[in-house]
């Protein structure tokens, strides 16, 4: 039995990009029997970028609810947030005294992170050295994680191997497993989507605001008669990869026909996205209209995780002579 565990950050309500690049591979992977899968939302690491409180509270419960939406399985999978189990910032602190500073000043991260936010905080640049211990907190053996996020992993097994070379055999070396067959899935100006990009698709938004954000997909300026090039619209390569194999044919069809305006294409994309998530999105709003349940289902995981995390713990303390 392999120990998976992922952790995502609550710096708003989870995207089309987070949905199908990160929650529906971990929660498929988690509901494999053969494996013991444990999930959180990492809202320490949330805290480099938010310092409100009911901005960091309501986060984490929309991400909470969009996992649960997704049919996140509570009875198969620890699922917690990292500020219920706090024992992880005391093993980020021991890590990082076994890891060289010129060694985190080499994350690709934290040097992306640092050129576009303003306030560039000591919790971003020791950033790794929690996420490591997020992990190693708790013997994981695989990892999933978006490309973005390999560096993180080298450096935690690099870290673990450090600590070993010192200590002894302590940590289970992990294993980053990233999900090659998701693309990255483009927001709404083509770029990859991102929640600091501006070009999101939320799909837990109102109808309305829903149609809004779909309505605002950037598109060229080919006129409403004229045939258009499927291969270079971002509306098309969004309903591409929600799409059956025969609504996508339709579709390249009508572009190629021309007398089909992008506002048509974009009317299509979302009414797609409604009639496909329509389960997804009213058990959102029932969650988010039930916080006291989720509250429940998150100290439920945090006991749990607790219990591994204090056993690992003890086993590094006394490593360490504390
Ligand atoms: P964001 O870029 O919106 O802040 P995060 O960095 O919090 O998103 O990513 C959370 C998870 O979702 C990661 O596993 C990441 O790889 C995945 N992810 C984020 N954006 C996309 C995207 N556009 N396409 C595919 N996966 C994505
Ligand atoms: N840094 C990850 C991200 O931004 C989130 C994260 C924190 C994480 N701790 C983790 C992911 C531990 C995997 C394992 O996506």
């Amino acid at each position: 039995m392999a120990r998976i565990l992922t952790g995502v950050q609550s710096t708003g309500t989870p995207h089309l990009g987070n949905i199908l690049g990160a929650i529906l591979p971990a929660i498929e992977m988690s509901n494999d029997d053969t494996n013991d899968a444990f999930l959180f939302i990492a809202d320490l690491h949330s805290l480099t970028q938010i310092k409100d409180a009911q901005t960091l509270r309501k986060n984490n419960l929309s991400t909470a609810a969009a996992w649960l939406a997704f049919g996140l399985d509570t009875k198969k999978t620890v699922f917690y947030k990292q500020s219920d189990v706090p024992q992880a910032t005391e093993l980020a602190w021991y890590l990082s005294c076994f890891f060289p500073f010129s060694r985190l000043e080499l994350a690709h991260s934290f040097k992306d992170k640092s050129s576009r936010l303003q306030d560039i905080n000591g919790g971003l640049f020791s950033y790794p050295m929690l996420m490591a211990a997020d992990i190693l907190l708790y013997d994981a053996n695989i990892v999933p994680v978006g490309k973005d996020q390999l560096q993180h992993l080298e450096m935690t097994r690099d870290v673990a191997s450090r600590f070993h070379a010192k200590i002894g055999e302590t940590f289970i070396i992990p294993e980053a497993k990233v999900q090659e067959q998701t693309k990255l899935i483009p927001g709404t100006d083509g770029q990859k989507m991102s929640k600091s990009k501006n070009n999101e698709i939320d799909i837990f938004l109102s109808d309305k605001d829903l149609r809004k954000q779909i309505m605002s997909i950037k598109t060229d300026s080919t006129p409403l008669d004229a045939p258009k090039d499927w291969k270079v619209c971002n509306c098309f390569a969004i309903y591409e990869l929600l799409a059956s194999q025969e609504a996508v044919e339709i579709m390249k069809e009508n572009y190629e026909a021309g007398g089909y305006g992008y506002g048509d294409a974009k009317q299509d994309l979302f009414e797609l996205i409604c009639k496909k998530f329509s389960f997804e999105r009213e058990r959102y709003n029932h969650y988010l209209t039930n916080p006291d349940d989720i509250e429940k289902i998150l100290m439920n995981g945090a006991k749990k995780a607790g219990a591994v995390a204090n056993s690992v713990l003890t086993r590094v303390r006394e490593k360490l002579g504390y």
